[in-house]
């Protein structure tokens, strides 16, 4: 995972702020609390290209059109999961059940994929209508093909089109949000 937040102090800054590299390290560190504030759910991103899968813990996941069905997710340069939708061109979104949040930390490196025995890191799965992994115990999920790849910084904001949604657990099962973890992200 790239350094949180960015490799140093990052422009612009507002009026106030100045020139002063102090002034601006401070506001950098604002700024990303800021952001930190914004309320975003969790998930396990599923990908694929031919026989290589991953799972990844991201929470840059929105919809972003009803019509068509299309949901963004935001997807750092340098992860697996990058260059998996990259060449393979799907992505499933997978919600966690609050109780699973152990999951999260879980996902946060390229995963050992057990094709044998259809689990990822140990946690069973089974392919998506577009190939891509879907975990057994994620109370919903949604499998997209690529429709769109916008190029935005340090990331790339892949949209695509829900090919499939379904629910595998009580629809009112409560999903893990970030807030429930002490964890951030980006900022
Ligand atoms: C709470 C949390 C949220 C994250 N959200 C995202 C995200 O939205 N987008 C992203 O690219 N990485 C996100 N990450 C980082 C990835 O999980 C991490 O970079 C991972 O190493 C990349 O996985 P991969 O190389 O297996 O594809 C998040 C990490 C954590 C701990």
């Amino acid at each position: 995972m790239a350094a949180a937040g960015g490799t140093g102090p990052i422009g612009p800054y507002p009026p106030d702020v100045g020139d002063d590299p102090l002034a601006q390290e401070e506001y950098d560190k604002l700024r990303r609390r800021v952001l930190w504030t914004f309320p975003s759910g969790l998930y396990v991103i599923g990908s694929r290209a031919d026989e290589r899968r991953n799972g990844m813990t991201a929470n840059w996941v929105t919809q972003v059109s009803f019509e068509p069905k299309l949901v963004g997710i935001g997807i750092e340069h340098g992860a697996l999961t990058h260059d998996l939708i990259t060449a393979g061109g799907v992505f499933s979104v997978c919600t966690v059940a609050r109780e699973d949040r152990a999951i999260v930390r879980k996902f946060t490196k390229p995963v050992e994929v057990d094709v044998a025995a259809m689990t990822l890191n140990g946690f069973a799965f089974h392919d998506g209508v577009t190939g891509a992994p879907i975990l057994d115990q994620a109370p919903a999920y949604v499998d997209c093909r690529v429709a769109h790849s916008i190029e935005l910084g340090n990331h790339t904001f892949f949209v695509g089109e829900v090919a499939d949604a379904a629910f595998q657990a009580a629809e009112d099962i409560e999903v893990l949000r970030m807030e429930d973890t002490r964890m951030n992200y980006g900022g």
